[in-house]
């Protein structure tokens, strides 16, 4: 995707200087910048800190982390060891243990002499598959996004409301829940995003910076909004990411995610989510019974960041002092809530039948 004219990946591997950069997400909207990742706990400091975020992000970035460690130490112990090191970083997205898994399963028949070089090159080919995945989730969204537009008279913008950031900065490019919506755009249909703030990190504020990167109209709105709009007729579809999605099409995504679902159930909104297949976890079914929920750090609740009048990045707090905050940073949508998934193989239902029937290969690996 592009910043200012220039095309960037969310990540990227410096051949000269032999290491990954990316961008620093935890300045942004108001500031661009870019840092290396040198060490195994710059690698899990960027997960945990959310200097990367986005579960196809946080996967493609313990690759590499998986390709340092064999660089410094191919064994199979130091294998395990930065397999453990990186998985509890974040306990939530699933794409982490996806890319930590498929790479151990990968090196561990090689020599130790071939592994630091398979690694990087895995690395490489996992961040490739995520934006080819992503292009195509795009492209069957798009289906979509024209139905909907064929049913409004010309010109009127199809106005899709999302929450938290399911962008090109949360994949290694093209968003997953934005990709339908730059394809749209590129397209020729008029589109209308509404942009959830998504409290307590405001991820909504890399969404807008995102679609207004790309020229996309949009609007900036309070988490409780967007059942109002929906009332008033005002949103034609949601489309959210998701950090892990069970083999029956539960979906467990950003915190409030629910509860735009069951807004969107209750104004009979459709509500779909765009879901890359390293995503879905086949090894669970009742997601909100089996996925681990993260609980953040408290501050994140009671304090906010934001650019100050000085032009500083700054932080304040919220709340009076001696409120202690509580931060479960997801939540799980029933896959009764869901109109549908939106994969790289097509849009199926939110069912054990429906992504069994796109996902043949992987439902029965994982039986
Ligand atoms: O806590 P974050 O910012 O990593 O959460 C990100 C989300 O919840 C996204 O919606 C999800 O990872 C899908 S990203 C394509």
């Amino acid at each position: 995707m592009k910043i200012d004219g220039t095309h960037y990946r969310s990540l990227w591997w410096n051949s000269e200087k032999g290491v990954l950069e990316i961008i620093d997400q935890r300045w942004l909207p108001h500031d661009f910048r870019v840092i290396p990742v040198v060490t195994m706990q710059d690698f899990a400091d960027a997960i945990y800190q959310m200097r990367v975020r986005g579960a196809p992000l946080i996967g493609a970035t313990a690759a590499y982390g998986m390709a340092l460690a064999m660089a410094e130490d191919p064994s199979d112990g130091n294998m395990d060891a930065a397999w453990d090191f990186l998985e509890k970083t974040r306990p939530t997205a699933i794409n982490l243990r996806w890319a930590l898994d498929r790479c151990r399963a990968a090196l561990r028949p090689l020599s130790l002499a071939d592994r630091a070089a398979a690694a990087l090159t895995l690395a490489h080919e996992i961040a490739d598959e995520d934006v080819e995945i992503n292009r195509r989730i795009g492209e069957n969204g798009l289906a979509l996004i024209r139905e909907i537009a064929a049913g409004k008279p010309a010109g009127e913008p199809v106005r899709v409301l999302t929450h938290c950031n399911a962008g090109w900065l949360a994949t290694v490019d093209w968003g997953t829940a934005t990709s339908p919506m730059y394809h749209a755009h590129d397209a020729g249909l008029p589109l209308h995003v509404w942009v959830d703030e998504t409290r307590p990190r405001n991820q909504g504020a890399l969404t807008s910076w995102e679609l207004g990167q790309h020229g996309l109209p949009h609007t900036y709105i309070t988490d409780n909004a967007g059942g109002h709009l929906m009332q008033h007729g005002m949103v034609d579809m949601v489309i959210t990411g998701t950090d892990r999605t069970t083999r029956r099409g539960d979906v467990c995504n950003k915190i409030g995610t629910y509860l735009k679902a069951l807004a969107a159930h209750d104004n009979g909104v459709p509500f779909y989510v765009a879901l890359p297949s390293p995503t879905i976890d086949w090894s669970v079914s009742d997601g909100v019974a089996e996925i681990p929920i993260e609980e953040r750090e408290a501050q994140e609740v009671t304090h906010v960041q934001g650019l100050t009048d000085t032009g500083d990045i700054g932080t304040v707090r919220v709340t009076p002092d001696g409120t202690g905050g509580g931060n479960p940073a997801f939540d799980v949508t029933p896959n009764r809530l869901v109109t549908g998934l939106i994969t790289e193989r097509g849009v199926c239902d939110a069912s054990e039948s429906g992504l069994a029937a796109l996902f043949p290969d992987y439902a029965q690996a994982a039986e």
